[in-house]
């Protein structure tokens, strides 16, 4: 099971292993998986109860899902919980790292993440040493020792050029972390008073490492204030246009417009705002002046 307002990944590995991603809905405030909507599917379904294997929230934009609904499902209706940590990394669930409380956690770093390397990279961690040892085979197509193949794995190490230049850049992962939630402190204090838009959710009990700055905007003016940020210089992006169940690689598992209600209208309203620990002050400043002016002039 795994929310549909993900990136693609998500739910090409599901695939990919020869499995059926089921969808979930997710939370509006805080746009994660929403547990109560994962408990109702399976509650309602025998089958689904019987034949799902794997439960994989999502961490997304840099806050943790609400894991202790999910781990509580997940012992329910035996799960395994794969935690899709690529956003996520330093960021904390009740003071316990993102991660680190399902069975494995997966890790990103393609360049434009929090810890980006300069190429593609990854990570997954376990307290499993079973699951452990078979990620490791998997890794070098199951092979142990070499040329001796157990299973048919990959090739997917982190090569040693990427490695060092993660290495080199953990010791700033921090400073750079703080960097980013003074932005989104001056972004929350400056744009609360916007109508027309509404800003990330914080839960209290977790902390946001703020991949991404991610606001709303409802009214179907999203695009037109993208539009006018463009013609301005300011670049935006939208994390994700189509959720995943309407994707059409996935138009033979039935889902259609309406099934996931939440998914659909995030989808229509997110709309990420620059956010990198160099962004500069007098940038911030020009970015929020503008997003005044578009709901000035539009008179929305
Ligand atoms: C939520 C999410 N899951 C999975 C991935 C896949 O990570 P990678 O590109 O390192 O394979 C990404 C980012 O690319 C992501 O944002």
């Amino acid at each position: 099971m795994i929310p549909s307002f993900t990136f693609f990944a998500t739910a090409g590995t599901v695939e990919n292993v020869g499995a059926t991603p089921v969808f979930t809905d997710i939370d509006p405030k805080t746009l994660n998986l929403d547990p109560q909507h994962a408990g109702k599917l399976l509650g309602a379904d025998q089958q689904l109860q019987e034949k799902a294997k794997a439960i994989i929230p999502v961490h997304l934009y840099g806050q943790p899902a609400d894991m202790d609904a999910i781990m509580e499902l997940a012992r329910r209706f035996d799960l395994t919980v794969i935690e899709d940590a690529a956003q996520v990394l330093g960021a904390e669930y009740k003071s316990q790292k993102a991660g680190t409380i399902g069975h494995l956690g997966c890790f990103s770093f393609f360049p434009t993440k929090n810890l980006g390397a300069f190429g593609d990279g990854g990570l997954v961690v376990t307290n499993d040493d079973s699951l452990a040892d078979r990620v490791r085979l998997l890794r070098v197509h199951g092979s142990r020792p070499k040329y001796h193949h157990h299973l048919v794995g990959t090739n997917s190490r982190l090569d040693a050029l990427q490695a060092a230049i993660l290495r080199a850049k953990l010791t700033h992962l921090n400073d750079w972390t703080g960097a980013r939630q003074e932005h989104a402190a001056h972004y929350d204090e400056r744009l609360s008073n916007v109508e027309g838009i509404t800003l990330p959710h914080r839960s209290y009990d977790r902390t946001h490492i703020f991949h991404q700055y991610t606001i709303r905007v409802a009214g179907g003016c999203r695009d037109a204030l993208q539009r006018f940020l463009k013609e301005r210089g300011i670049g935006t992006e939208v994390y994700y246009p189509l959720p995943l169940h309407l994707q059409p690689c996935f138009r033979h598992l039935d889902y259609n417009e309406g099934s996931l209600p939440e998914s659909e209208r995030a989808s229509r309203e997110v709309l990420s705002l620059p956010i990198f620990p160099e962004l500069l002050p007098q940038e911030r400043g020009y970015i929020i002046k503008t997003i005044e002016e578009f709901f000035t002039e539009s008179g929305i």
